[in-house]
């Protein structure tokens, strides 16, 4: 199967009022609402849209970064090809277990977690791999259409998916992959920075039914508390009135499996953390040293996150982006944080952006929760 990829420039935004009830009907794609056409085999390849999000000044930032005390880096840094495959083996380990449990959570509650969304187009900011949405799409289909039942009025809407990624290669991947395994679910894939975004595209399958966001594998602790804030009201622009969002917060836990979990022994982490070193030495013709600095990752209480980082053994100087940069002996280049929320912090941070609680799901050690979360007003 091959990905269709499609490139739209901003001036073919869709800007106008998100609100399902102002749409035309007649507006409607045809090929996506008609049943018939949704059948295996019938279905045609997922479109990837792609709104080439602007080149971030990586070099900027980087100076920006490593002029800060602490210094410290954005997380997103982390994810070239070499570190998004490293990402997926740190998701192996044994000690890291927040994949597997929401992987769990999302299996078991599936049916449930279906009935609160609602029928409606998901979402799903920054999918990656977008291996976890499946059983979702099943439940939501199950509501739709449930087993042996016979249609009688007007056929409801089916689920639809759409999965939105800053990584053009990746996105193309994943779309092509889950829609092998459900061909019946309308996909498309947007490139586009979600943070940035000001509009959805215009396409049909963004037409006429609720959006409900998607935001699992708590990537929100990756952002700093007003950082998180920004996103959780862009989200709630981008979704538009009535738009939902489910999305998945690690809560704190006790620190030594925080600090294993992000630091386990077969060294995956530590190997994820010193390949940003690489990159920077590539992209931005630097000349770090990766083993000149060991691995670092703590529980900072007072924060409520986990603090990852490369501390310096001795001191040094680095040339990079046309600098040269000094670390001292036993000094910290922060590569990541991670925020962990309980459920009553996490509906706190939520609140200002416009959200509240309708519903949650845990596993049985209350390691994770899915929040479900409607619009303020
Ligand atoms: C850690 S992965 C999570 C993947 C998946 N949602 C999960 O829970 O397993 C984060 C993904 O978000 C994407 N991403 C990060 N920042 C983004 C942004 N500003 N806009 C769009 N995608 C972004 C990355 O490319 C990556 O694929």
């Amino acid at each position: 199967m091959t990905v269709r990829i499609s490139s739209l420039e901003s001036g073919s935004l869709n800007t106008d009022s998100l609100d399902p009830s102002s749409l035309d009907p007649s507006s409607l794609d045809p090929i996506s609402l008609d049943p018939s056409r949704q059948d295996a085999g019938n279905l045609t390849d997922p479109e990837v849209i792609d709104l080439h999000p602007a080149p971030a000044d990586m070099q900027r930032l980087v100076i920006e970064g490593l002029s800060r005390s602490p210094k410290q880096l954005p997380a997103w840094f982390l994810y070239d090809d070499e570190g998004s495959r490293l990402f997926e083996l740190i998701c192996e380990q044994p000690e890291y277990s927040l994949t597997r449990t929401e992987t769990a959570l999302l299996e078991s509650e599936a049916a449930a977690i279906a009935a609160a969304l609602g029928q409606g187009v998901l979402m799903e900011f920054g999918a990656g791999s977008a291996r976890k949405v499946g059983p979702l799409l099943e439940a939501m289909a199950l509501q739709a259409a449930p087993a042996g039942a016979t249609q009688a009025g007007p056929i409801p809407a089916r689920p639809a998916y759409v999965a939105l990624d800053i990584s053009a290669s990746h996105l193309q991947e994943a779309c092509d992959r889950l829609q092998r395994r459900h061909p019946q679910v309308p996909m498309l894939g947007i490139c586009c920075d979600y943070s940035q975004l000001e509009a959805l595209p215009s396409h049909p399958l963004l037409n006429g039914q609720a959006h409900l966001g998607f935001f699992p594998g708590s990537s929100l602790g990756n952002f700093e508390p007003a950082a998180a804030q920004e996103l959780l009201a862009q989200f709630r622009h981008l979704l538009g009135p009535g738009g939902k969002l489910l999305i998945g917060i690690d809560q704190p836990k006790a620190s030594e499996r925080l600090e294993a979990a992000y630091n386990d022994r077969a060294g995956v982490s530590a190997a994820f953390a010193r390949n940003l070193l690489t990159r920077l030495n590539r992209d931005l013709a630097g000349d770090f040293n990766p083993q000149a600095f060991r691995y670092r990752a703590r529980w900072q209480p007072a924060e409520s996150h986990i603090e990852m980082a490369l501390v310096s053994e001795g001191p040094q100087s680095v040339r990079l982006a046309g600098h040269t940069w000094t670390f001292a002996d036993d000094e910290a280049l922060i590569t990541e944080t991670s925020a962990k929320y309980s459920a009553d912090a996490f509906l706190a941070l939520a609140a200002p952006a416009g959200w509240h609680g309708a519903a949650r799901w845990s596993d049985p050690n209350d390691d994770l929760c899915l929040h479900l979360l409607v619009q303020s007003d």
